[in-house]
């Protein structure tokens, strides 16, 4: 029986060679490059992701074919049909996580937990599809607009989510008072949104979310921005890589009030303010006009709203200005933080979301290549717009994709090619595989993660293959060393092999 396996084994093996490596030439979901040999046995999955180069997650990218049919016919049947019609690429802008992209995602995930950990969050999840309403805001926001919305069986109007801070108001609003306030929640959910498709813009990402709900000071925006710095600084970045722009669309409210724009035009305003970072003025003249807001007044806002520091524009604002010493007291708290270097005022940092009503902040590249990091604000009076309580909130969204890139970019991503497991264990014949599987075991129980290998393979074979995915050492089972209740040990790193007795194993795990 084993014997047949292994000829199975041995035609994939050809077939897997070629086809792992047309998998992971282009586009991976952070764009890693990786020479990661797949250990999946003859699947006919393997078959059809050999039909396109890069179905690892470019996103909708148009492939080669496949340049053996008859090798494919010979050893699929049917499913070489199969592999005619299938699209093995994943949907545009969607990206596929094989092994290595799972493993950074894994990496990324765990440091924006500890960080949430760190600073007394909890976390939280919700259902990526929502109710369509949670999300038609009338305020004009890009992010209406990109929904992926569809009508259910049951004739429901539903959305899978493009943002987090709905569903957690929704979350909140449930619980009708019952929740103890403040919170501090966070969450990693996966974002959908139908995007124009650039750089660091997807149509799908992961976004860190950290929320503080029920305080009202400006506390809760120096601890969340404290937070984000710690995320920055544990991952390598500094000071010098990153910077966080702070405003407040307070100061938006004060001139809107000098100017006698009513009070109902703020959110709306907002967001075309925010969108005249990206266009010209003349190209949004008839939003502008559709809000009844005079070209004059949104040329007196953008001129405001050029001042880079907190000086100039306390000079175009009343002296009482509540904005401002929100500003100021936030800066002076940055100091007790230890985190100035990263905070710098910029009235143009707007946020193109409606529901924002006070202080907002964006994390950004210093060298400006690339998309905003992350991004995020104060927003008191959403759970109100759904007919909940007054209540304060803040946060920020911070998704996966920017940051990847930034962090290769600078030369910082530590490396994901390696399986990250300990140990691989092989038997050097057929009838020692049982002690194999005993020794594999032993090993499991004292915590390795261990790698059994499950055909019969030559010795250099196995070492070939563990300093491929990087496992730290080899357990060899041989004839003559078992005869002595022996294994052989290789630790990988140094290159030295040594005799252990197999009663013994576990005692050589524990004292790693
Ligand atoms: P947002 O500014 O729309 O805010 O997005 C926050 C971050 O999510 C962005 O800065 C970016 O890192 C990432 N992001 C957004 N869209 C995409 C995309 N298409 N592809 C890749 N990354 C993307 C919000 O979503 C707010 N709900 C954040 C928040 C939480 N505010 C308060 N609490």
């Amino acid at each position: 029986m084993r014997t047949s396996y292994i000829v199975m084994i041995c035609t994939s093996a050809i077939l897997q060679r070629r086809l792992v490596i047309s998998a992971f030439q282009l586009g991976a979901p952070y764009a890693t490059t990786t020479t990661t040999t797949s250990r999946r046995t003859f699947t006919s999955s393997i078959i059809l992701s050999a039909k396109t180069e890069g179905g690892g997650g470019s996103g909708g990218r148009s492939s080669a074919a496949v340049t053996d049919k008859d090798l494919l016919s010979k050893t699929t049947g049917n499913n070489a049909q199969i592999a005619s019609l299938l699209d093995t690429n994943p949907p545009k802008g969607t990206r596929d996580f094989y092994p290595p992209d799972m493993r950074l995602r894994s990496w990324l995930f765990s440091q924006w937990r500890s960080v949430a950990s760190l600073y007394g969050f909890s976390e939280y999840d919700a259902p990526v599809l929502e109710s369509e309403s949670l999300y038609t805001r009338k305020a004009g926001e890009e992010v209406t607009q990109q929904l992926y919305n569809f009508v259910d069986k049951g004739d429901r109007n539903v959305a899978l989510r493009p943002e987090m801070t709905p569903s957690l108001a929704r979350m909140v609003m449930a619980k009708k008072g019952g929740l103890s306030l403040p919170l501090k929640w966070f969450s990693i959910p996966q974002c959908w949104r139908y995007e124009r498709m650039t750089r660091g813009r997807r149509r799908e990402h992961y976004q860190w979310n950290m929320d503080i709900w029920g305080v009202d000071g400006i506390q809760a925006e120096a601890e969340l921005l404290s937070a984000m710095v710690s995320f920055f600084k544990n991952v390598g970045l500094s000071s010098e890589d990153v910077g966080i722009k702070v405003n407040s669309r307070g100061v938006i409210a004060e001139v809107l009030m000098e100017l006698g724009v009513p009070q109902e035009k703020f959110a709306a305003t907002c967001v075309l303010v925010d969108k005249l970072e990206k266009v010209p003025l003349d190209a949004i003249q008839g939003e502008l006009e559709e809000l009844g807001l005079e070209k004059s007044t949104i040329e007196k806002l953008t001129s405001v709203l050029t001042n880079k520091s907190i000086e100039s524009i306390s000079a175009v604002l009343p002296p009482d200005s509540q904005a401002i010493q929100q500003l100021s007291q936030l800066f002076t708290l940055c100091k007790s933080y230890g985190i100035e270097d990263w905070i710098l005022f910029d009235a143009s940092v707007v946020r193109g979301l409606a529901y924002y009503t006070g202080v907002v902040f964006e994390a950004f590249d210093r060298k400006g290549v690339l998309r905003a990091i992350a991004g995020g604000g104060r927003y008191d009076k959403l759970l109100e717009t759904f007919g909940g309580d007054p209540t304060p909130a803040v946060g920020f969204g911070f998704g996966d994709a920017v940051i990847v890139e930034l962090l290769k970019e600078r030369n910082i991503l530590p490396s994901f090619e390696g399986s990250g497991f300990d140990t691989v264990v092989f038997a050097m014949s057929d009838d020692l595989y049982g002690v194999a599987v005993e020794v594999a075991s032993k090993l499991r129980a004292e915590g390795q993660t261990v790698d059994l290998i499950l055909e019969e393979k030559k010795a250099k074979w196995a070492f070939k293959y563990a300093s491929r995915i990087e496992a730290k050492y080899v357990v060899i089972v041989a004839s003559d060393e078992y005869a002595n209740g022996e294994v052989t040990v290789k630790d990988m790193s140094l290159g030295e092999q040594k005799a252990v007795k197999i009663n013994a194993l576990e005692q050589w795990a524990k004292d790693l």
